[in-house]
């Protein structure tokens, strides 16, 4: 019997590949999440965990699995939570969920392009707080969308379903990586992309390289028109530039969806101006996150069953 340790309640369904006689579930009833010295606990004694991306699975949560722990699959496409340098000397298969959120999480990407650009959440806050005193021609002026440029930083899955957005707005849109995928509108370099968009978009993996891909000197470079979003990760961004850089003007505004300390929210980003933010929830839709869960749970039954999952990120 093999057994598969579940850190957090699922969406309905979720869990339904790993309903099988040879399987038994290891989950708690109340939906609170393990602390990591838990985590270390419990992995020597099961042969997959299915976690999330607020748990981290590091090197000692891995090496307390060994030998028995097999696969991790985590419910999220970013995997910057677990170690996977060590999961692979381990033998440990590491999973993702790649593919099936990118329309779900581009759409709150530009639901924070339009919002930040236009301004949403300052004129929502006013007329909630009964500060608004009747239309006004000069209220709340903020940036058009449509024909402006967007840059978008990072140009695989949710990029790209991004891009397909902004065509329907008529924009223009540059995008950087690493590598030149063949379409148009490719700026092999960063700061050439930054300094000719109106707004920027990011949708880089959180890695040693691109933690603080945008700081104060790459802010500097955008126009003190443009407007940032970022539904990658926090830590790409240096939000003590980012709080300056909304405060001075420097640049129009921001779109934030996921934070480098979250839950925590830099106090300074919470009261700067022209910043709309939400709470990490690119992904969130009730099918969106059942066809994750379904697929982290279908990747251990594949690893269970011997075979190396599409969706493995191991080298
Ligand atoms: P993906 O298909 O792997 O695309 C990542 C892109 O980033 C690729 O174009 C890659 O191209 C580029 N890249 C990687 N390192 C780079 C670097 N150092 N400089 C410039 N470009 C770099 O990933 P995805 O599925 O689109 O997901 C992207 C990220 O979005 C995830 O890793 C996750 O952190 C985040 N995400 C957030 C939410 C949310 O709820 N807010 C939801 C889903 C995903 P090259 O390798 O050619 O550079
Ligand atoms: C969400 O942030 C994900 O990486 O899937």
């Amino acid at each position: 019997m093999a057994r598969v340790l579940v850190t957090r309640r699922l969406p309905a369904g979720g869990l339904d590949p790993l309903d099988r006689p040879d399987v038994e579930l290891v989950t708690r009833d109340d939906d609170v999440p393990y602390t990591h010295d838990e985590l270390v606990a419990l992995a020597g004694d099961v042969d997959a965990i299915v976690c999330l991306l607020t748990d981290r699975v590091d090197a000692e949560v891995l090496r307390a699995g060994a030998p028995r722990l097999r696969a991790v699959a985590n419910v999220a496409v970013g995997y910057d939570n677990v170690d996977v340098t060590t999961a692979t000397e381990l033998g440990v298969i590491v999973c993702n969920t790649p593919g099936v959120l990118d329309e779900t999480t581009a759409d709150v990407a530009f639901l924070l392009v339009l919002a930040a650009s236009r301004l949403a959440s300052e004129a929502e806050a006013d007329l909630r707080a009964g500060r608004w005193p009747g239309w006004g021609i000069n209220q709340y002026l903020g940036r058009d969308v449509h024909g402006a440029t967007l840059g978008i930083v990072g140009y695989g899955r949710i990029g790209q379903a991004v891009a397909r957005r902004a065509a329907g707005f008529g924009m223009q849109v540059l995008h950087h990586a690493r590598n030149d995928v063949g379409e148009p509108g490719y700026v092999p370099e960063l700061d050439t992309l930054l300094a000719e968009s109106d707004v920027v978009s990011l949708h880089v993996p959180l890695t040693p390289e691109t933690r603080h891909l945008i700081g104060a000197r790459e802010l500097a470079r955008m126009k003190d028109t443009a407007v940032l979003v970022n539904t990658a990760r926090g830590p790409v961004v240096d939000e003590e530039a980012l709080a300056d850089a909304l405060e001075r003007g420097t640049i129009f505004a921001a779109g934030i969806d996921v934070f480098e300390h979250e839950p925590t929210v830099h106090p300074r980003l919470l009261a700067a101006p022209r910043a709309v933010l939400l709470p990490h929830i690119g992904s969130a839709s009730f099918a969106t996150r059942t066809r994750m869960a379904r697929m982290a749970a279908a990747a251990v039954v594949s690893v269970l069953a011997g075979e190396r999952p599409a969706n493995a990120v191991n080298r």
